[in-house]
């Protein structure tokens, strides 16, 4: 394991801590924290219609147990966290948890995925909290289309989340689709139009062979580079590769002319991102996992719940990244799937 001195955690010397960085030297600054694995929609690409299963409710953590182990890996080096899920407005006391993170020395950045459901609600309240910046699945514009893919979901509702996290202040809000062959992708350029109206950026995302629905998903799977070429069509010339395109995640932006708006292409199966990983996601129950495209995965939940000093934690922690994979092994036909739900590691 490689380690270095954080470079600006508040407070002194001592209580300076090794920074995270793993086997491939990758340094660890971006925490997915999927507060539950519970949602009010039943997306046919991530669960099943009935049935789907979820994890018990004596394993999940506190507010008081999730905000001491991400406080640690702030100590550690992580600068920003996401709250997702499941989907995380369904924890009630999400706005609690937010507040705490939010004020933890070092961590700068405090964003949320949401399906926007009940955000119309919980803008504010987060807001307050300290979440800044949004991404809201919306994985169609037509209701009745919507209602199929999300088995249970409101259109109008979703977009009074939108208006809602524009009105509080967040930004960016960002727009997810997860383009699917003869079921939305005639909509590419109808969302197109409908983000770049609005401002908001967006990100077209490839299904991926992940959790109980990995086949359904990766049926309907409509490449990247098909979404690229529609969008160039439509879009003509102005369509640029975007300036200074943000962080290290997954997706290719591109931009209209000078901008502001940015269109992203997220990529997992048909191109690799893995060289620039800089996360790790925490479940509910404490489970550590490394990657979203593997199983490999390691319990805080038992060290703490054990009793734990933050010393040892934060060995475990940094036991645990030592084991970090350089590379998901998804397949295009839908095999090299994780058996993880998306719902629980936090998409
Ligand atoms: N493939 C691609 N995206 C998925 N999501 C959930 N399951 C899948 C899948 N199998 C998306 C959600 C959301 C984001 C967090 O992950 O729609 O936009
Ligand atoms: Fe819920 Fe997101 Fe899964 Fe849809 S994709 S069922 S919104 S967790």
């Amino acid at each position: 394991m490689i380690v270095g001195t954080p470079p600006n955690v508040p407070g002194n010397r001592e209580t300076m801590t090794q920074v995270l960085v793993d086997p491939f030297g990758r340094r660890i600054e971006y925490l997915r924290l999927s507060v539950t694995d519970r949602c009010n929609y039943r997306c046919f690409y991530c669960m099943p219609r009935k049935g789907a299963c979820f994890g018990n409710a004596g394993d999940f953590l506190t507010n008081d147990e999730l905000a001491r182990l991400v406080r640690l890996f702030a100590e550690l080096g992580v600068r920003h966290v996401r709250l997702t899920g499941g989907e995380p407005l369904v924890r009630r006391d999400l706005a609690e948890l937010a507040g705490a993170i939010g004020g933890f020395p070092g961590i700068d950045d405090l964003s949320l995925s949401t399906n926007g459901q009940l955000l119309g609600r919980y803008a504010q309240p987060l807001r307050r909290a300290g979440v800044k910046r949004v991404n809201i699945s919306l994985d169609s514009l037509d209701p009745a289309v919507f209602a199929h893919i999300s088995r249970s979901g409101d259109l109008v509702a979703v977009l009074d989340g939108i208006d809602a996290a524009l009105a509080v202040g967040m930004t960016p809000v960002k727009l997810n689709m997860v383009v699917m062959k003869g079921i939305n992708d005639r909509e590419i350029e109808t969302m197109f139009e409908f983000a770049m109206a609005r401002g908001l950026d967006l990100r077209y995302i490839e299904t991926m062979p992940v959790g109980p629905q990995a086949r359904e998903s990766m049926a309907c799977h409509y490449p990247a580079a098909s979404i690229l070429k529609r969008l160039r069509r439509y879009a003509g010339a102005g369509l640029v590769p975007a300036k200074g395109s943000r962080g290290a995640g997954p997706a290719r932006y591109y931009q209209i002319g000078s901008g502001p708006a940015k269109v992203g292409v997220i990529s997992a199966v048909s191109r690799h991102f893995c060289a620039g990983c800089n996360r790790v996601r925490l479940t509910a129950t404490g489970e550590l996992v490394f990657c979203l495209g593997r199983s490999d995965r390691v319990s805080l939940r038992e060290p703490l719940r054990r009793g734990s000093s933050d010393a040892d934690l934060k060995t475990a922690i940094h036991a645990a990244i030592a084991r970090k994979p350089r590379r998901h092994d998804f397949l295009p036909d839908g095999t090299g799937a994780i058996s993880l739900p998306m719902s629980r590691v936090g998409g």
